[in-house]
């Protein structure tokens, strides 16, 4: 028998996300207020980077937050972009800075991290922000998991007593929505347990899950078989397959076997249109709350 899963649509609910901040960026002007900035850093001409930078300039353009994309060259020294930031550290016009990811190989992304303020930290990756959310204490939310927190949100989804199975566990992505999902709050409460490329037998724990998230940059890696009947599944991959059939010659397709797994799931993101579009609205939410300075105040 087929099963239709109900579509998690995270193009919708980036969109209202983004109306909502629009509508909050215009209150913060008439009150007198300069626009909120963004200061973007991209070292090296990785393409998927600029892709995500690009979306991120242009969300920036839609609310009404100021945005400055600094590119450097893939042969700057971690010392030289270390200064840059500092710089910006203690610019005042300057509410949040974004280092993207990844680094060129010769840099170490924790130390660049770390040089941020981290209350200016608006992607929520420096450790004082990764620190303070696993004690549940205000701070910059990564983007990607804050994204996925809102959706579950968004469609009354709670955690709430689920088991929830994290695939992947990245400091970007699977580690802080685990500990999103497990804190007793109101939008966690879940038990959940954490999956990475050591865990032995990956069905076993999937197929024991309410909800799998799944975040492991492996295409495919997700099959129906591995899931239980009427899960909620969230995919949060994002991977780039050749496809010449295409303009671009690729395509992008998550870490689910999206068929045989919507034969099972109840609730699925789509790839693309799924998780994406949240990361960037996240992070407009996230300038705002810089630029009034909600979450550090002076
Ligand atoms: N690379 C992939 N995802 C991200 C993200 O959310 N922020 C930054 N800075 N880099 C990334």
């Amino acid at each position: 028998m087929s099963n239709t899963p109900n579509i998690i649509d995270g193009l919708h609910v980036a969109s209202l996300v983004r109306d909502e901040v629009r509508c909050d960026v215009n209150d913060w002007l008439a009150a007198g207020n300069r626009p909120p900035k963004l200061q973007v850093i991209l070292v090296g001409a990785n393409q998927a980077s600029k892709v995500y930078v690009g979306a991120k300039t242009r969300a920036c353009n839609e609310v009404g937050i100021e945005s400055e994309t600094i590119v450097l060259p893939d042969t700057t020294s971690e010392k030289i972009l270390k200064e840059r930031i500092q710089e910006l550290n203690n610019d005042d016009s300057v509410d949040g800075i974004l280092v993207q990811l990844p680094l060129p190989s010769h840099m170490t992304p924790l130390a660049v991290i770390e040089s941020i303020d981290y209350r200016k930290d608006v992607d929520g990756f420096h450790p004082m922000n990764v620190g303070r959310l696993t004690i549940g204490q205000p701070c910059y939310r990564s983007c990607t998991p804050a994204g996925i927190m809102h959706l579950l949100k968004h469609y009354s989804l709670s955690p709430r007593s689920k088991h929830v199975v994290v695939v992947g566990a990245s400091n970007i992505v699977g580690s802080p929505a685990a500990i999103m999902l497990s804190r007793e709050n109101d939008e966690g409460k879940a038990t959940t347990t954490i999956c990475h490329k050591y865990t032995k037998d990956l069905t076993l724990h999937t197929i024991s899950a309410d909800m799998v998230i799944v975040a492991a940059g492996v295409p495919g890696l997700i099959t129906g078989q591995m899931i239980k009947e009427g899960a909620i599944v969230v995919d949060v991959g994002m991977n780039r397959i050749p496809d010449p059939t295409t303009e671009r010659g690729y395509r992008l397709v998550g870490d689910c076997d999206y068929d045989s797994v919507a034969e099972k799931a109840s609730w699925i993101t789509p790839v693309p249109g799924g998780v994406g579009p949240m990361t960037v609205a996240m992070l407009m939410k996230n300038t705002l709350l810089a630029a009034k300075k909600a979450v550090y105040p002076d």
